[in-house]
C-alpha cells in the first residue's frame, strides 16, 4: 500500500499529543557556516509586518522541570536577517555550546517548530535616520544580521548613493555568510529588476579579521582611527552632512564606535527622533 495514502486507526498507543503552542512557525532551511555560526529560514506568520533591520523574540521549548514537570519556552532576541518583503523569515545565529537556547537551536532541522513572537522592534531602521548621501553599516560577528536584511531592502538604494558595509570577525570563516549574501545580490534577478539593474554597485564591502590572516587585518575602529580604512575605501572620514551610520556588534565595539562617530559630529537617532546614526547590541553580556 502507498504509505502516503495508508490509513491506520489512531489508538492511545500511537496518538501523540501535539502541543497547540501559539506563535509556532516551521523551519524550512538550515545552513551551517562554522562550528559557531549557522543560518536558518522559517515560515512567516501572515500577520507579521516589520521594518527591515528590526528584531523579534524567537525560541524553543525548554526541558521538563524535574520538580514541576512543566516545560517553559526559552526565548531570545534575534534580528530578522531577511528583508521586509520576503515570504519567509531568515535568521543568522551564533552557537553557544552551553547557551540555554543555542545549545538546542543549533540542532534544528527543516520541519521542526520554532516559537516566534510577532512583535518586531528595533532602532536599526531607515526611519531613525535623517536623509544623507552615504550609509555605513558597522558590524562585528552576528551583528551582520540586521544588515543582511537592509542590504536586500530597496529603500537602502533609493535613499543613498553609496552603502559601505564593514564586518569585523575573529576568523575568515566567520565572514562567509555576509560575503556570500553580498555576492548573491549581483545575480538576484528580482532585486535587479525591482531596484534597478546593477544596484549592487553602490555597495562597498570592507571585511576585516583580527585573529586569522586575511587580506585586511585589524579592528575597524583601529583602521578608522589610523585613517587606513578611509584610504582603502577612497572616502573622507564621516561627516554629519553626508554620512549616516548603523552600528551592531558587541557592547565594547558599540561604545567605542559610538564615541568615534560623536567625535566626527554625528548624533544618535531614534524612531521618534531621526538623526545621523543608530546603534543596537548584537547580544547581551
Ligand atoms: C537586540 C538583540 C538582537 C540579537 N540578535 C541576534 C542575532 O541576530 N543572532 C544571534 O546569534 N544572536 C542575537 N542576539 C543574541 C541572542 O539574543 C542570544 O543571546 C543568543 O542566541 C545566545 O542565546 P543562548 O540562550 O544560547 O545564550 P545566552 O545565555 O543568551 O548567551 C550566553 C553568552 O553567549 C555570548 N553570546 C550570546 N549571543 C552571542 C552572539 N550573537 N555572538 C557572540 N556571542 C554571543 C555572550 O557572551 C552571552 O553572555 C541578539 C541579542 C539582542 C539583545
Ligand atoms: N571557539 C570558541 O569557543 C570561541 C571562539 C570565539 C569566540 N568565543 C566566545 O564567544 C563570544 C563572542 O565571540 P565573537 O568572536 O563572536 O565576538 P566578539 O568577541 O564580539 O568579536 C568579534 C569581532 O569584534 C572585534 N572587537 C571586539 N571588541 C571590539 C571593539 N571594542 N572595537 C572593535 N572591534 C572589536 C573582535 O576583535 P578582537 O579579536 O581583537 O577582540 C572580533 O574581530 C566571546 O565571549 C568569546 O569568548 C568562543
Amino acid at each position: 500500500m502507498d504509505p502516503m495514502t495508508e490509513q491506520t486507526a489512531v489508538n492511545h498507543a500511537s496518538a501523540k499529543i501535539v502541543p497547540q503552542l501559539p506563535d509556532m512557525q516551521t523551519v524550512t532551511e538550515v545552513k551551517h557556516y562554522t562550528d559557531r555560526l549557522f543560518s536558518f529560514r522559517v515560515t512567516r506568520p501572515a500577520s507579521l509586518r516589520f521594518r527591515s533591520g528590526e528584531f523579534v523574540m524567537i525560541g524553543l521549548m525548554g526541558d521538563e522541570d524535574p520538580e514541576t514537570g512543566k516545560r517553559k519556552p526559552i526565548m531570545r532576541a534575534y534580528s530578522i536577517a531577511s528583508p521586509s518583503w520576503d515570504e519567509e523569515l531568515e535568521f543568522y545565529s551564533i552557537k553557544v555550546q552551553d547557551g540555554p537556547l543555542t545549545s538546542k537551536l543549533q540542532h534544528i532541522q527543516p520541519g521542526d517548530g520554532l516559537i516566534l513572537r510577532p512583535k518586531p522592534v528595533g532602532t536599526l531602521v531607515h526611519d531613525a535616520l535623517l536623509p544623507g548621501k552615504r550609509l555605513w553599516f558597522f558590524a562585528t560577528g552576528t551583528g551582520f544580521a540586521p544588515f543582511a536584511s537592509l542590504l536586500r531592502e530597496p529603500q537602502t538604494y533609493e535613499d543613498y548613493d553609496e552603502i559601505i558595509i564593514t564586518h569585523t570577525c575573529r576568523e575568515v570563516g566567520e565572514l562567509t555568510y555576509g560575503r556570500d549574501l553580498i555576492e548573491a545580490l549581483k545575480t538576484d534577478d528580482l532585486l535587479n529588476e525591482v531596484i534597478g539593474d546593477g544596484f549592487w554597485k553602490k555597495i562597498r564591502y570592507y571585511p576585516t579579521t583580527t585573529r586569522e590572516q586575511s587580506a585586511k587585518m585589524g579592528r575597524i575602529t583601529d583602521l578608522m582611527r589610523s585613517g587606513e580604512a578611509f584610504t582603502d575605501l577612497g572616502v573622507p572620514p564621516l561627516s554629519p552632512e553626508n554620512d549616516r551610520a548603523m552600528i551592531c556588534g558587541n557592547l565594547a565595539f558599540n561604545l567605542e564606535l559610538k564615541e568615534m562617530l560623536e567625535s566626527y559630529g554625528l548624533n544618535e537617532g531614534a524612531n521618534s527622533n531621526p538623526q545621523q546614526y543608530v546603534v543596537e547590541k548584537a547580544f547581551l553580556d
